[in-house]
This record gives C-alpha cells, sequence and structure tokens, in this order.
C-alpha cells in the first residue's frame, strides 16, 4: 500500500490533508484527514517534577500564564455526526453559497418551497443541504456571540457570608423581589436567625436554614455586561469539606470570602481554619484565580477601617503566595459588605468608605481572564471516501463530563462540568467506568433548553439507554471513540501536607481519594521514589516511608473502578486529594495509569 498526497490545507486551526491510498499503484480509494484545535497539546510525557511541587501548584499560575478567556463554544466539536452528501464538488458549493446565518431565515425558505415545489431531485437535495449548512452555520455564529460563561466558586470560613454575598447577588441582579425578601425575613426571624434572610436565598434546604449553615453546593445563575456566571455556594463548615471539593472542582474562578467581623477573620486563618484549607484545595482543584473579598465591612467591629482590611490582607498575601497563587497577577482584594450589598454591582459611595477607590466586585467579576479549561480541546477525524457516492464525514471528539449528581426526570437526567468536547441532542455517549451506552435528548443549561453546549458548561442532561440507579457520582459522560480510561491502580506524583500526629506516610497507608466528582476510598500499595526538594529530581535510593511535607512518585489503589485521566492529558481529570479523618493530608496529580480499561 502506498498513501499520495494530493492537497494539505490549513484553515485556522484545521488542517486538512488529502490523498489517495494505492495498491501497486492503482488507486484504491481518496482519503482526506482533517485535524482541528491543534493549537495547544502541552504533552510532558516526562514528568516535570521541578515545576509540578512547588508549593501544591498542580497547575501553577506561570503555567497558566494569566491569559486568554474562557471560551465557552467549541466551534470545531460536533459529537459524533455523519453527513451524506453527493460528492466533493457539491460540499464545496455548498459551503460557498450558504446564505448569511439568519436563524430566522429558515422557515421562509421553507415557505417558498413549499409553494415552488422543486422538481429535480438533484437541486432538492442540494436546496436542502444549503438549507441545513445555513442552519448550522446560523447555530454556531448565535453560540459564539453568546456571552462567555463562567463558573464561581464561593469559598471560606464557616458563617464568612458566602451565601449572603451569594443572596444579595440573586437580589441585585433582578432574580429575587422585595416581596420574596419579605418572605425570608419572616422564616428567618421565626427560626431565630434574622440576619440570615439573605442567605435562605441560597440554603434553600430546611437543615441549612434551621442551623444557618450551608450543606450542599448551592447553585444560581447571573449575568453581567460580558458574562455568565454560575455560582457555586461551597459549605464552608468542616463537616462538609468533600461537597466543597466537588464544588470546586467545577470551578473556573474562586471567591474567597473572608469575615473582617473581630475574631472571625482570626478563627478562620488559624490552624485547621477554612480559610487556609479551602485555598489549598482550589489552588489544587484548578481554581486558577482568586477574588478576595473581604466582608461584613459594616459590622461594629469593622466600620469600614481600613486597618482591619489591611491587617487581613498582609496576612493573607504570603498565605496565598505559599499556596501557589501568584497575588500580582491572579488574586485581587476587595472590601464589601454582602449583607448591605455595598461595593457588589455599584463602586461604593465615598461617604461609606472614603479610602477605597477601586472597582466592585461585578466589575471585577466582568474583567477577570482566565485560560480556557480544556487545554487539549476536543480533536475530530474526517473520512471521506471520494470514488464512489454519496460522501461519508465522520467527526470524532472526546467528550468527558463527570457526573456529580443525577435524578430520575421523564428519563435519567445527569449533571456535571464538561471538561472537553461539545455535546448535541442526539449524541449517542457511553456512562463510565460501567460502559453503558446513552443517548442524548435533552440539553439543559442554566434554566434553558438548549440543542448543544460547549465546554466549561454546567448541563443538565436528559440520557435515555441506562436508569438512574445504574449511575453514581464520579461516573463519567463520555465519547464513544477514546472513552475516558477506567482504573483500579495508577501512579501519582504526591505532596503531603500534614498527616495525622505526624504519622508517617508508607505502603499501606489508607486514605480518601477526592478526583472530580470521585470519592473512594484507596490504599497505598507502593511508594516508587522520594523527589529531592532541592533539585526536585527523584531520589535513587528505595524508601519505606516519608513524612510531613515530602514528595513522592507512588502507586494507589482503589477497589472500585474509577474513572481518571493522566494529568498531563486532562488536568480536570488527573488531579486530586487525599484526606484522613476529615483533614486534607496530601495533593496530588496522576502521572501513569495501570491496566487502563476504556474500550468501548
Ligand atoms: P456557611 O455556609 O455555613 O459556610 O456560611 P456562609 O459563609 O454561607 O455565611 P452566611 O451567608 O450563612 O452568613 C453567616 C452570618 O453572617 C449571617 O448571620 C449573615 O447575616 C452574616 N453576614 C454575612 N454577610 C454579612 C455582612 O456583610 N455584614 C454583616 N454584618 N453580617 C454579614
Ligand atoms: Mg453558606
Amino acid at each position: 500500500f502506498s498513501f499520495r498526497l494530493y492537497q494539505f490545507v490549513i484553515f485556522g486551526d484545521q488542517v486538512v490533508v488529502c490523498g489517495g491510498v494505492c495498491l501497486n499503484g492503482c488507486y484504491l480509494f481518496g482519503l482526506t484527514v482533517e485535524f482541528t484545535s491543534l493549537q495547544h497539546v502541552p504533552h510532558n510525557s516526562v514528568i516535570n517534577i521541578e515545576a509540578d511541587i512547588r508549593a501544591l501548584q498542580l497547575d501553577s499560575a506561570e503555567e497558566n500564564n494569566g491569559v486568554g478567556v474562557v471560551i465557552p463554544t467549541d466551534q470545531n466539536s460536533d459529537g459524533v455526526e455523519i453527513v451524506d452528501k453527493m460528492d466533493e464538488d457539491l460540499k464545496d458549493e455548498v459551503q460557498e453559497s450558504a446564505p448569511a446565518p439568519d436563524v430566522q431565515q429558515a422557515p421562509e425558505d421553507h415557505d417558498q418551497e413549499i409553494l415552488h415545489p422543486v422538481h429535480n431531485p438533484a437541486k432538492a437535495k442540494e436546496k436542502a443541504a444549503q438549507e441545513k449548512a445555513a442552519k448550522e452555520e446560523a447555530e454556531e455564529e448565535a453560540e459564539a456571540n453568546k456571552k462567555r460563561h463562567l463558573n464561581v466558586v464561593f469559598i471560606g470560613h464557616v458563617d464568612a457570608g458566602k451565601s449572603t454575598i451569594g443572596g444579595q447577588i440573586l437580589f441585585l441582579s433582578g432574580q429575587v423581589d422585595d416581596r420574596q425578601i419579605q418572605k425570608y425575613e419572616k422564616e428567618a426571624k421565626e427560626k431565630s436567625r434574622e440576619s440570615w434572610y439573605m442567605a435562605y436565598i441560597m440554603d434553600t434546604n430546611e437543615e441549612e436554614r434551621a442551623k444557618g449553615k450551608t450543606v450542599e453546593v448551592g447553585r444560581a445563575h447571573f449575568e453581567t455586561e460580558t458574562t455568565r456566571f454560575t455560582i457555586l455556594d461551597a459549605p464552608g463548615h468542616k463537616s462538609y469539606v468533600p461537597n466543597m471539593i466537588s464544588g470546586a472542582s467545577q470551578a473556573d474562578i474562586g471567591v474567597l470570602v473572608i469575615s473582617a467581623r473581630k475574631g472571625e477573620f482570626e478563627t478562620g486563618y488559624e490552624r485547621g481554619g477554612q480559610t487556609r484549607e479551602h485555598v489549598q484545595l482550589a489552588k489544587t482543584l484548578g481554581v486558577s484565580k482568586l477574588v478576595v473579598v473581604v466582608n461584613k465591612m459594616d459590622d461594629p467591629t469593622v466600620n469600614w477601617s481600613k486597618e482591619r482590611y489591611d491587617e487581613i490582607e498582609q496576612k493573607m498575601v504570603p498565605f496565598l503566595k505559599s499556596s501557589g497563587y501568584n497575588t500580582k497577577k491572579d488574586v485581587i482584594f476587595l472590601p464589601i459588605s454582602g449583607l448591605m450589598g455595598t461595593n457588589i454591582d455599584k463602586s461604593m459611595d465615598r461617604n461609606v468608605c472614603p479610602w477605597f477607590s477601586g472597582p466592585s466586585f461585578f466589575e471585577v467579576l466582568n474583567a477577570i481572564e482566565v485560560p480556557p479549561r480544556d487545554p487539549n480541546g476536543p480533536f475530530s477525524i474526517s473520512l471521506y471516501i471520494f470514488n464512489c457516492l454519496p460522501v461519508l464525514i465522520l467527526r470524532i471528539i472526546l467528550y468527558r463530563m463527570p457526573i456529580i449528581d443525577k435524578f430520575k426526570d421523564m428519563g435519567t437526567v445527569v449533571m456535571g462540568k464538561v471538561e472537553s468536547g461539545s455535546i448535541r441532542e442526539g449524541d449517542s455517549l457511553i456512562v463510565m467506568p460501567n460502559k453503558e451506552h446513552a443517548k442524548v435528548v435533552a440539553i439543559y443549561c442554566d434554566e434553558d433548553k438548549v440543542k448543544r453546549a460547549g465546554p466549561g458548561e454546567n448541563l443538565r442532561v436528559r440520557i435515555t439507554g441506562i436508569e438512574d440507579e445504574d449511575i453514581l457520582a464520579g461516573f463519567v459522560l463520555s465519547s464513544t471513540v477514546k472513552p475516558v480510561p477506567a482504573v483500579t491502580e495508577f501512579v501519582a506524583q504526591l505532596q503531603i501536607l500534614e498527616l495525622l500526629d505526624n504519622a508517617i506516610f508508607t505502603a499501606g497507608y489508607k486514605a480518601i481519594l477526592h478526583i472530580h466528582a470521585v470519592v473512594e476510598e484507596c490504599e497505598i500499595i507502593e511508594l516508587i521514589s522520594q523527589i529531592d526538594m532541592k533539585t526536585r529530581k527523584p531520589m535513587k535510593k528505595k524508601i519505606l516511608f516519608v513524612k510531613n511535607g515530602a514528595a513522592v512518585v507512588c502507586r494507589i489503589q482503589v477497589s472500585n473502578s474509577i474513572c481518571v485521566e493522566k494529568f498531563s492529558d486532562f488536568p480536570q481529570l488527573g488531579r486530586f486529594t487525599l484526606r484522613t479523618e476529615g483533614k486534607t493530608i496530601a495533593v496530588g496529580k496522576v502521572t501513569a495509569l495501570s491496566g487502563a480499561s476504556s474500550s468501548a
């Protein structure tokens, strides 16, 4: 066999290679391979220990470069799509003559067709193809013109005011009216939690309202001039850190809420306080930027004091640096009052706080830039067999959506954030690790039903072909081609933070593994090598145990199959934390998979 190259074309980020496959010089069939999203594939097959270990920086600020904007649309990835076309010429013609994209145009054309039926079947087919191309183009343009989308997780110590700020945002953006606020005020008073009325907007269940504490990650949506936001309101209480991990693993940016009230900043910041733990976890889980809001500035113990604000900023900066944040590029501080709604949607009145002339919270959110969450991007391969008609185009992408929750509603509905690829109604996908095939029947983004959705979107997807009881949190909705690998063992690079009572970390150590939406008991089965903190290289000598602060390469085992990826391929599915007895003891990244099973 030989391959003759006819054409090699580059369109933007697409490369199309056309050629013919020959046997003993006789032409057999034509082949076109199309690659998309070639722009960034940072394949570090060699583990870059030096860059990786630096103080939990699983994806360091330097790596992220602080540039680029999350663009949810993925114009090149279309799920599995089979299109019949007459021939290559027709394809070109259709593309050239496709009318200007206008969603409204399709029905008009359709009417004309009814009035003047086209008798020539070839023309009718051509027209149908044109209409289809125009509709697709219009859909893609509408998608491209959509505001960018960001997932924002609210983190911080218990009672810092996360839910109050979330509620206030919904009130200020007109999603909650005065009447509803009065209703919440009444309910909060009845529960002797007068000041929690704003938090009640986000804290919706009885337990949360009675205790005044968030348990489940609250979700809400709001828009600014440039961006659609999904709010993920994490719980601050230490008992619910696993829920906070799940919220942060879906986020692009974080809002760290700190209470300026006397004594409250101190408790959260002390060792064991959740201000510290949340920051470390957020960095590990890929939250690349932080807006640090110093809240409760209206409190009588603070009264918009510049000294208090400066004290908090000065103490937080070194800690944020040591946690891997570049405090110049990736962190911004703001004084606010969530309860009063001050400096949230509008800049502050100088009478309230004469010393602060910076932006409001919404202005900061509008301007924030974060790198795309999907560095490898999806790819597509097209195969045209052009010596026989019709031509077949097969597009393949790598789709990944870790499932965080599921429920029954006219079929099975799964919830999660798209980490790679886009999804369309009608797509055939596979649920991993149990390899059950599923068909997408409806997609809901925020409150709207949509036809397709791209990476970064938080979705509810109705699927058929699988019962909800066969799905667990941590399963991954995946493309059938190259589904996410399912493993019971993997090799990882770990940074030990703080072991319980100075315990030693050795083979046989058991912990709870948190990786994307997976929570699973795991065991360290082999310590492979320790990493020298000075040279940042693996040490030669065999090790039996390590202590606090050490970095190691080790083999980890779980009893049930879980879906993970190498960090270098899909960071979102390759970074994890280990917790023991409610404390985060280590953070890590997957460097190799053992015995992965991904065949559908
Ligand atoms: P968890 O979900 O339990 O972690 O708490 P949270 O961070 O969501 O705090 P929440 O919003 O429930 O508020 C806790 C308490 O702080 C409530 O009594 C609020 O009224 C109060 N609070 C929140 N923001 C402000 C503020 O800006 N000023 C004042 N004075 N009180 C506030
Ligand atoms: Mg809360």
